[in-house]
């Protein structure tokens, strides 16, 4: 198994959840956002999707599938930077799949994102809801799964694309979780704002449409993304084309809500202040998952706020972090 962008945070993951189910793993990741600390389930191999001659160092061993994690995924980056974006996450992942094609490798799981719909149209989204992105982040997402549909179509290529809401939380006893630089993630920064590590959290926006006026988000643990894409590739094996599935809790928690429950798990107090609103977040971002339970059987584990906070407090309490 090809876990591109394997040494970043849901890559890790799956790298880690893949080699814990036997599966033998691959990781190829240049280390631009990636850790080496997490390159610890399988052979590493340094390639860059945007060097194509680099790629073939991946394939020199029988790939069966490739799972593709790599990508610039910051929303307020990239209306600042669409060229990066556009070049690193479409021009990367044509890269790859034609690398695959030419490997003859037919089996993708490709990491989507929630930013693929823009502004939600109903209050939970499943796979219907109208895709309009409203940043270049879920355009070069919504562009691949384009690429997916017509490389399906084309060269028989089965994939599988999951829109992840917002993963959170940490394989904690396994020593990965979430590290970004800069952070711009909520639970992180509460994190760092209860350990007083910092400025006070800025809680972007008080006046939004919602239960306390802060934005509204459906937190999916990173151990649950990773076990749908397990579950993915096996359910490709009987399913040709291009698919999509929603994964979250189907449970929104507002900004507020989540600083309540840090300092409930870490028992601390945490100092806010409010902030502008952030350009580009909508109010609420709720998923509707029936699509992934009933043909993944996707049923998450970890759906307590408090134990996806508590998987992230333990991360970053630790040696690890
Ligand atoms: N927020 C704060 N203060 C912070 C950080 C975040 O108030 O310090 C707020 C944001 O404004 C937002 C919410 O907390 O309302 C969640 O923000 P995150 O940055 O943690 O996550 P996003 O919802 O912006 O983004 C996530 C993924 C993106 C993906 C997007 C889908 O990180 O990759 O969901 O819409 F594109």
């Amino acid at each position: 198994m090809l876990v591109c962008g394997g040494a970043g945070y849901v890559g890790a993951h799956a790298a880690y959840a893949l080699a814990q189910r036997g599966f033998r793993v691959s990781v190829l990741d240049n280390l631009s956002t990636g850790h080496r600390q997490a390159l610890r389930w399988g052979r590493w191999i340094d390639a860059d999707l945007l060097k194509p001659e680099s790629l073939e160092a991946a394939f020199a061993e029988p790939v069966d599938a490739v799972m593709h994690f790599c990508a610039r995924s910051l929303v307020s980056e990239s209306m600042a930077q669409p060229y990066d974006y556009y070049l690193n996450n479409v021009v990367g992942s044509l890269n790859l799949l034609r690398a695959m094609r030419a490997h003859g490798v037919g089996r993708l799981v490709f990491s989507s994102s929630a930013a693929v719909f823009g502004q939600p149209m109903s209050e939970r989204i499943d796979e219907a809801h109208p895709k309009a992105p409203i940043n270049p982040y879920g355009a070069s997402k919504l562009m691949v799964e384009r690429i997916l549909a017509d490389a399906a179509h084309a060269y028989g290529l089965r994939s599988v694309s999951l829109r992840y809401f917002n993963a959170a939380g940490a394989a904690f006893d396994a020593g990965i979780g979430e590290s970004h630089t800069p952070e711009t993630h909520l639970i992180p920064n509460v994190l760092r704002a209860a350990l007083g590590q910092g400025d006070p959290l800025q809680v972007y926006g008080d006046d939004y449409d919602t239960v306390d006026g802060t934005c509204v988000r459906d937190y999916v643990h990173v151990l649950d993304l990773a076990d749908a894409h397990i579950r993915a590739l096996a359910w490709m094996d009987a399913q040709p084309g291009a698919h999509c599935f929603n994964l979250g809790n189907g449970t929104g928690f507002s900004v507020l809500e989540i600083v309540r429950a840090a300092a409930w798990v870490s028992g601390r107090e945490i100092d806010c202040q409010v902030a502008p609103r952030r350009q580009g977040d909508p109010a609420v971002l709720v998923a509707s998952s029936a699509a992934a339970r009933e043909h993944l059987g996707w049923v998450p584990r970890h759906t307590a706020i408090e134990d996806i906070i508590e998987s992230a407090w333990r991360w970053h309490t630790s040696p690890s972090y």
